[in-house]
Formats: C-alpha cells, sequence, structure tokens
C-alpha cells in the first residue's frame, strides 16, 4: 500500500516536470519566433531630393507612411538640393548595411560610383521618381515613378484642343522648365515639343530654367515678361509651385492668367487644382507623389530576391477648364 502511494507520487512528479519542460519548450519556441520576426523587419535607406514643392513633402510622407503601413524601418536622409548630399546618404546606408537603398536623383548624371559601391555591397537600389544615365543597366533593380514624357505630351495635347478651341492662328509659348538635366525636366519638354511639332501655330519663344522651385518660377517669369510681354500667349510650366510663383508677376505686369494667357502645369497638388478652379491656371496635367506603395512592395520582393519589374509607372490624369472639378476629392498634397 505504501509501496503503491509512492509510486503514484512519484508518477505526478514525472507529469509535473515533464509539463514544465512541454510550457519551457513553448515559451522559447515563441521568444525565437518573435526575436526571428524582429530581425528580418527590413531596414530601407532613403535619399530624398529636398523639401522643394508641395509634392515632393507629399512624396516624402507618402514614403513614411507607407513604411509604417508594411512593418518597414525606413531610414530617412534629405539632401537639401544636392547631389554630393545624396551621394554622401547612399555611402552612409551602405556604411549601415541596410537592406534596400531607394533614392530619388536629383539629376540623371554622375551616380555609376557610388552604385558600384553598393552592388559590390549586394545592397539592391530602387529608383523612386526619377531615372539615371548609364551604361550599366545592371546597378539598380528598377525605377518606380511617373511617365514623364507621357505628361509632357498631355500638356502639348490640351494645348492643342485649347488654340482650337479658342480659333487661335498663332501661338506663341514661354516654357519655365524644371532643374537642368533631372528626368522630369527632359521629359516633360521632349513629350510636349513632340505633341506641338506637326502644329504649325505654335512657337516656342524660350524655355528658362526654374529648378522647379517657387522663387525662381517668379523670377523667371518677370524675365519673360521683361522680353516678350503680351507676345506671350502661354507659360508652359513643369511644376505646380514654378507656376504658383509665376502667376502673381503675370497679374502685376497686367494680365489675367488664364485669359489673357494659357497658363498650364504639372503635379495636380491641392493649392494648383484650386487655382485651376478659380480660373487662373487653365490645365494641370497630375504627376503623382504616392509612390510609396510599390516601393515598400517592391522593397519586399527584392529582400526575398524575388524577380521585380524593370520599370513601374503609376496612372495619372489630366485636370483642366474642359472639365466640371467640383467633385474632385482633396489632392492630400
Ligand atoms: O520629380 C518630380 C518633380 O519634382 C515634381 O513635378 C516637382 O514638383 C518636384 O519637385
Amino acid at each position: 500500500m505504501a509501496d503503491k502511494m509512492k509510486r503514484s507520487k512519484s508518477n505526478r512528479v514525472i507529469v509535473l516536470a515533464l509539463a514544465i519542460c512541454v510550457a519551457a519548450f513553448f515559451l522559447a519556441a515563441c521568444g525565437k519566433k518573435s526575436a526571428k520576426k524582429g530581425e528580418q523587419k527590413i531596414l530601407l535607406g532613403f535619399s530624398q531630393i529636398g523639401a522643394e514643392s508641395a509634392w515632393r513633402l507629399g512624396n516624402t510622407n507618402d514614403m513614411e507612411e507607407k513604411a509604417e503601413e508594411y512593418g518597414i524601418n525606413l531610414m530617412y536622409e534629405n539632401a537639401n538640393q544636392k547631389q554630393e548630399n545624396q551621394i554622401a546618404a547612399i555611402r552612409r546606408f551602405i556604411a549601415y548595411k541596410v537592406d534596400v537603398i531607394v533614392f530619388s536623383p536629383i539629376v540623371e548624371d554622375g551616380w555609376d560610383n557610388v552604385l558600384m559601391e553598393a552592388k559590390e555591397a549586394n545592397i539592391p537600389v530602387i529608383l523612386v521618381d526619377r531615372d539615371i544615365n548609364t551604361d550599366r543597366e545592371d546597378l539598380t533593380a528598377c525605377l518606380i515613378g511617373a511617365d514623364f514624357y507621357e505628361e509632357g505630351r498631355k500638356a502639348g495635347e490640351y494645348l492643342i484642343r485649347k488654340a482650337d478651341a479658342l480659333g487661335l492662328e498663332e501661338v506663341n509659348i514661354v516654357e519655365i522648365s524644371g532643374t537642368e538635366n533631372s528626368t522630369p525636366m527632359m521629359q516633360r519638354q521632349a513629350g510636349f515639343k513632340d505633341a506641338i511639332d506637326g502644329d504649325q501655330r505654335m512657337h516656342i519663344l524660350e524655355s528658362i530654367d526654374g529648378d522647379f522651385l517657387k522663387s525662381r518660377g517668379a523670377e523667371c517669369m518677370r524675365i519673360l515678361l521683361d522680353k516678350y510681354g503680351d507676345k506671350i500667349d502661354v507659360v508652359y510650366s513643369h511644376n505646380d509651385e514654378m507656376t504658383l510663383g509665376a502667376l502673381p508677376e503675370i497679374e502685376k505686369a497686367g494680365f489675367q492668367p488664364g485669359k489673357d494667357m494659357i497658363i498650364i502645369s504639372i503635379d495636380g497638388g491641392q493649392e494648383a487644382i484650386d487655382v485651376l478652379k478659380s480660373g487662373k491656371i487653365n490645365c494641370v496635367v497630375e504627376c503623382t507623389p504616392k509612390l510609396g506603395k510599390e516601393v515598400m512592395e517592391t522593397a519586399i520582393k527584392l529582400k526575398n530576391g524575388e524577380q521585380v519589374e524593370s520599370v513601374i509607372h503609376p496612372e495619372e490624369q489630366v485636370f483642366s477648364d474642359e472639365q466640371d472639378l467640383s467633385n474632385l476629392a482633396p489632392r492630400g498634397y
């Protein structure tokens, strides 16, 4: 009897010990799993051009929001409009051993050396917004950004429709262009030129570099008004910021933007859309800054060693005085 009691007591001890072991095993396994998950969180180095426009701020916000949504750690660097700052930022990302580098190149030339360093460190690079000029296709994984050529073409096509509607026989255009040697500047210029090329009424009086900045937009407009005055029929500006800088100068010179001069802009930020609705801008070609979702999804694929598409363009529209814009949703930038 005493033996039986002893055995059942020792059986209980064994069962208890086993239960403790199983619990300990599960706890350890769980702990390991969450540590592993933590270790796998992607670290993304993002070199942004600067804060020159509402578009750029909207793009930075979207990248930050989407990184959080996708559980990605974002190392953000603002280059303050300087290529050398972007190169230094990319070098810091390499030294930090980030998983993926994303950058929006201010201009197209001059990236090969630093991108070769990223390649040697086995860090994939995503170009966001703008492209680079290189003979080495293997330096970057892909480009996620607008089709700037198409935007320029849409601007030119709008102008032809507007000139037809107004019955214009001669159309004198001034162009305020974006940062020299940047993708949007070159492509928006080429697309616009190609669209109006076959139309004998169209003449580009001058193209002037406004660097995508509001202050430069105003300065360029003053120069153009001094030179050409009432000869100007159209202002084609490569972004909203420069357009918003140019409009008060046109008014100060005694002209009514949107009536005496046709105003065409690119981006589609809220302020420009409001001015379009007020009649001082005639057409805004959309360029969306909301590229974060595609960037995060692509970064995850690259980290997992999956193939990605080499070029991803977002869908974009045209807003103009040809449409009823009263129900247009808030732009969010
Ligand atoms: O690269 C996109 C362009 O850069 C946007 O049109 C402009 O507003 C920005 O500064």
